[in-house]
């Protein structure tokens, strides 16, 4: 069974309700009906009846909730809840109603924080920053955690680095701008995902151009700061660093560069040392080894809200979807 499979089985097993807000586009519609059908999560559709009919004509919607946002009998309740949520940043009842009416993930993420879904799927036709920014706002992050981030899935076809081809990338997707300490907790949170989706021993390498010290720069001391407090914080955690790429991922380098090391040599989880690393990353692998990237996952939010690249095919929806359901499973 291959991983996308696999997460499916997954997510059939304790089913979820995943909120799609983006009833402007197509894919959407497709992407519900094929979830539906496979039983994957209970799926609800924000729309008018003129979204709806102009979009998903042609789908079969039985099994699929759909809530206008002009007409829910809820919508007094989420209003409540984004006032009470962001009153001292200015939001009013008024606002509140414009700003749910006018961008649909507002809405979703108040379901959520309302409990009636547990996790939302959008960015198909919405920029990742528009897709983020409501659930980073509304949701906040899980306790302990200060700093959102993405991950991807990488699963690479015929390779026997990390753990049979499946790595977790981080952060691809989100932080601008990463201190020591910020670092530190993609690092956690990274071990967490590639634990809870790829379910073995996290591995994680701290990548740098530099390994253990054989270059002296203030981006590489923050990298080996962060291996610092990733160990004081969770000594459980298998992490190591600063490693470079190849003293990571292969044995006799990693013997070489970092003899003695945990993780040189079988790293499965790389936390990147700056997002446009992380994204470049993941996009050569993707691009080059013909890998497949799923994601960007994000991880540290209190409920689970992932991204849809643009270009994205209604399959890749529901594959996002299945990974959101297993993420609500375990929040
Ligand atoms: N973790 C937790 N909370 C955060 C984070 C974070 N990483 N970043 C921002 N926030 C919070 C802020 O504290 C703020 O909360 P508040 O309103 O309660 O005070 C709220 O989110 C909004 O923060 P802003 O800084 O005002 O939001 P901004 O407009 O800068 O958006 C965003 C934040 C969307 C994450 C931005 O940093 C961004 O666009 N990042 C890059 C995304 C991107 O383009 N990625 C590359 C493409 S993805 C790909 O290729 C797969």
């Amino acid at each position: 069974m291959g991983f996308i499979d696999e997460l499916k089985a997954k997510a059939k097993a304790d089913k979820k309700t995943i909120v799609l807000p983006e009833s402007m586009d197509k894919r959407t519609f497709e992407a519900a009906e094929k979830i539906a059908k496979e039983g994957i999560a209970d799926i609800v559709i924000i729309g008018t009846p003129e979204e709806i009919e102009k979009n998903g004509a042609g789908f079969d919607l039985s099994g699929v909730r759909i809530v206008d946002p002009f007409n829910d009998p809820n919508k007094q309740k989420y209003i409540d809840k984004f006032v009470e949520l962001r009153a001292k940043k200015g939001v009013t009842p008024e606002s509140a109603k414009e700003q749910m009416e006018k961008d649909y993930m507002y809405y979703a993420c108040l379901m959520c924080k309302c409990g009636d879904a547990d996790g939302v799927v959008s960015g198909a036709c919405h920029s990742t920053g528009n897709t983020i920014r409501p659930a980073l706002q509304l949701l906040k992050t899980k306790p302990g955690i200060n700093s959102v981030s993405g991950f991807f899935l990488m699963e690479v076809p015929d390779c026997t680095l990390g753990c049979n081809g499946l790595f977790v990338f981080a952060d691809c997707a989100v932080n601008v701008d990463f201190d020591a300490q910020k670092l530190a907790e993609i690092a956690v949170v990274s071990a967490e995902s590639f634990k809870s989706f790829v379910g073995e021993e996290p591995k994680v390498a701290m990548l740098s151009y530099s390994t253990k010290g054989s270059a002296k720069h203030d981006d590489v001391t923050k990298v080996a700061d962060a291996v610092a407090l990733v160990r004081e914080s969770h000594p459980e955690i298998c992490v190591d660093g600063e490693l470079q790429l190849d003293a990571a991922l292969v044995a006799s380098v990693g013997e070489l560069k970092a003899p003695g090391s945990p993780v040189a040599g079988q790293a499965n989880t790389l936390v990147f040392p700056s997002l446009e690393a992380g994204n470049i990353g993941y996009k050569l692998v993707q691009r080059l080894a013909k890998a497949n990237a799923y994601g960007p996952v994000l991880q540290g939010l209190a409920m689970p809200v992932n991204d849809l690249s643009r270009g994205c095919y209604a399959d890749d929806i529901v594959g996002v979807v299945a990974m959101t359901a297993v993420q609500a499973q375990q929040a």
